[in-house]
């Protein structure tokens, strides 16, 4: 099956995505994990990206449909696969559809004030990228990753100048892609409100794997 997660920033697109991942093997490809992976390893692509993520601005639809492209290449992606973070344009969105077709698009519904808490709550392990919330999703130890013992941090992108950013990107460039995928019927709303159990079974629901 293959899945596209759109979504404000922070809504918990990435959250649910790695339920869905473990549950039923569907590989998580997120755009935005993949440039901080770039960022960390210091890779030309990643020098190229690092402050516009920073300033939480759009990397350019060129660079970003080519990382796409040649990820849903490999061969875990056959049986189906996550995308989270990508499209994120128009442009994208007609990309993406030339690639591979898409059988549900999960619309994670999220009023604006509560994606505001949620990110600036997150704190992250910057090896694996898992994510937890000062109170909604704590770690055992405080500022400790329970997996790895790593010291947590707040993405740059999670200060209050980058979220507004984001935010504003978001409803100029990205929110028209609902209408995109609702008139192409593959748009699946679900309200992101609720806890994360409760968001991974509507989502479970919504695609028909219940
Ligand atoms: P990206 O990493 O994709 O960021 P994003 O879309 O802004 O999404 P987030 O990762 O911030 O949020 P999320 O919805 O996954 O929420 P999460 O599950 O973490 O992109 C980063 C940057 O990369 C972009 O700004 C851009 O520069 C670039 N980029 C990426 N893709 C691109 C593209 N296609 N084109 C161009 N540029 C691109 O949850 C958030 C917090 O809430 C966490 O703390 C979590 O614990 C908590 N939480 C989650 N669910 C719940 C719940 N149900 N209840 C309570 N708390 C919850």
């Amino acid at each position: 099956m293959n899945l596209v997660f759109l979504g404000p920033p922070g809504a918990g697109k990435g959250t649910i995505a790695q339920k869905v991942m473990e549950k039923y093997s569907l590989p998580h490809i997120s755009t935005g994990e993949l440039f901080r992976k770039a960022i960390s390893n210091g890779t030309p692509l990643g020098k190229e990206v690092e402050s516009i993520l920073a300033a939480g601005k759009l990397v350019t639809d060129d660079v970003t449909i080519e990382i796409v492209r040649q990820r849903l290449m490999e061969s875990d992606t056959c049986d189906g696969f996550i995308l989270d973070g990508f499209p994120r344009t128009i442009f994208q969105g007609e990309a993406l559809l030339k690639l591979r077709p898409i059988d549900h698009v999960i619309n994670f519904v999220l009023e604006e004030e509560e994606v505001v808490k949620r990110l600036s709550g997150r704190r992250i392990a910057k090896s694996s990228g898992r994510t937890y919330h000062l109170i909604y999703n704590p770690p055992q130890l405080e500022g400790i990753d329970d997996e790895t013992g790593e010291p947590l941090v707040q993405r740059d992108d999670d200060k209050e100048e980058a979220i507004l950013q984001r935010l504003k990107v978001y409803e100029q460039q990205t929110a028209p892609l609902i209408e995109f995928f609702r008139e192409r019927s593959l748009l699946r709303d679900v309200d992101a409100k609720y806890s994360p159990d409760r968001v991974f079974k509507d989502v479970v629901r919504a695609i028909g794997l219940e």
